[in-house]
């Protein structure tokens, strides 16, 4: 059942005129888990202004960075596939439409400032997603969702980098950026990610072997140990040879359903063993059932980034079961003892119903933002997803069009053309700040 957009905008309109209470949630009741949603998305968009007066489409404001709106609007997208809700559709669209730049590949020169191969993919993943979901094909004349994605992976392709541990994606694209020297975890996992997903839906070899590849090399340098913890990165400037081990949920679950799309393409006995293993693992970021980001929660440090990365983790644990159905045994239960901790966080604010960071406690706990409202909309809407359809492909009922050479070769000519004397001494000296930090333990790595 799909909601008509007329009664909810007639609902909306109501509930505006009181005061939101806290969220219940009954996860055994489709309705109540729609409710949940809708009021958390609703929340949630309050810190975009994207679509009003004056505001840029698909920018978040400060301190919210470029990669974090692609991965909201991807949010959005289940959000739609989860309960059938339209409400946010063309704004989505628009949005997804306004940032892809001149190539159409998502490498917008506003964002050639710290774009990194991981911003760059979030949005792809999200185009990926409106492939998969069937979400309503742009207009004519704007590239297409698939296309979108094709043009993410034949940018990010050639970046596979040969000069130095024997392959890899770098963290940043331009030489220029903070963190070029770094090969990280993230960054070869949205390439994986989205590599399996395009072999997946287009049944084209090359990205299969392009994910197959990706995977081998993240496995043989150190970034997944062999019972797959999913270490953050490590830096070219010694050859890849020392690994900062910090580990985060939204790498375990790009690993995790770039797994569960490769089984789905190949049935290769050896990516359910991944699979199952990755999903053992996985219990490090489960208190009593409930996810936590284990890293910078107790700490009380996650940063604007960090406390975004469990909506990852939910959004492709719940999308995992879709493609490897042996692992709902599994996934459900932690989804469901997670969402129904996470909304007992959602008591703040005017509407009395933003959530917090910290699910494992149980309430509000001072830290709300778009971050926050992403992940425990990602886990409630998680819990419809044995109703949900399963992702399409080419052969299943997907008419996205395919574009093999969608995308431009702006990221090369930039990285090779735009580099200063001045830039480069800039990120010389932050590698070695960098170094001398991971080589004396101390090493911890915001995103900026
Ligand atoms: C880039 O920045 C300019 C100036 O702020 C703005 O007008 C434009 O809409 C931005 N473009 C995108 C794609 O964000
Ligand atoms: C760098 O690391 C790669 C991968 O471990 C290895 O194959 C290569 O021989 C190393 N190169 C040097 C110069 O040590
Ligand atoms: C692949 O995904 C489809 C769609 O969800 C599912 O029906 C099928 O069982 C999956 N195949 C395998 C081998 O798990
Ligand atoms: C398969 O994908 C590769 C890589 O993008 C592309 O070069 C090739 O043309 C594609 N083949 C087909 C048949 O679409």
């Amino acid at each position: 059942m799909r909601f008509s957009s007329l009664a909810y905008a007639a609902c909306s309109g109501l509930l505006a005129t009181t005061v939101e209470a806290a969220i219940t949630l009954d996860t055994s009741s489709t309705d109540s888990i729609k409710a949940a949603a809708s009021s958390v998305a609703k929340d949630m968009m309050t810190f975009y202004s994207g679509d009003k007066p004056g505001g840029t489409p698909g920018l978040l404001p400060g301190p919210y960075f470029w990669w974090e709106a692609g991965a909201m609007f991807g949010s959005l997208i289940d959000y739609w596939y989860y309960t059938g809700d339209t409400t946010y559709n063309d704004l989505v669209t628009t949005a997804l439409q306004f940032q892809v730049g001149p190539s159409a590949d998502y490498m917008p020169p506003n964002q050639t400032k710290d774009e990194g191969n991981d911003d760059q993919g979030f949005w792809g993943m999200a185009v990926l997603s409106a492939a998969e979901a069937k979400f309503p094909d742009p207009p004519s004349g704007q590239p297409g969702w698939l296309a979108l994605g094709q043009a993410v992976f034949n940018t990010q392709a050639p970046r596979w980098d040969t000069t130095t541990c024997n392959g890899g994606l770098r963290w940043q694209i331009f030489q220029f950026n903070n963190g070029y020297n770094y090969k990280n975890a993230i960054s070869n996992g949205c390439f994986f990610n989205m590599a399996a997903r395009l072999g997946r839906y287009t049944g084209n070899q090359t990205y299969l072997d392009w994910a197959d590849k990706t995977w081998n090399w993240v496995e043989a340098i150190g970034l997944a140990s062999p019972d797959y913890h999913f270490y953050d990165g490590t830096d070219d400037t010694i050859n890849c040879t020392q690994v900062n081990h910090i580990e985060w949920t939204y790498n375990t679950g790009v690993y995790l359903y770039g797994a569960a799309m490769m089984w789905n393409a190949t049935q290769d006995a050896k990516w359910q063993t991944r699979i199952t293993t990755i999903l053992k693992t996985a219990s490090i970021f489960f208190v009593n059932g409930v996810m936590k980001e284990v890293a910078c929660e107790d700490a009380g440090n996650c940063d604007t980034d960090q406390v975004s990365f469990k909506a990852h983790l939910s959004r492709w644990m719940a999308a995992t079961t879709k493609v490897a159905p042996f692992t709902a045994a599994t996934i459900l239960p932690l989804l469901t003892s997670s969402a129904t901790q996470a909304v007992k966080t959602c008591t703040a604010g005017a509407s009395q119903s933003m959530c917090g960071e910290k699910w494992t406690t149980g309430t509000y706990d001072g830290n709300g933002g778009v971050g926050e409202q992403m992940s425990v909309l990602q886990v409630i809407q998680a819990n419809l997803i044995t109703g949900a359809p399963p992702p399409v492909t080419a052969n299943t009922g997907g008419t996205s069009k395919s574009d093999p050479s969608a995308g431009g070769s702006q990221a090369k000519t930039v990285s090779l053309n735009a580099i200063t004397t001045s830039d480069r001494a800039g990120a010389g000296i932050l590698t070695t700040v960098i170094l001398i930090a991971m080589l004396s333990g101390s090493w911890w790595m915001s995103r900026k």
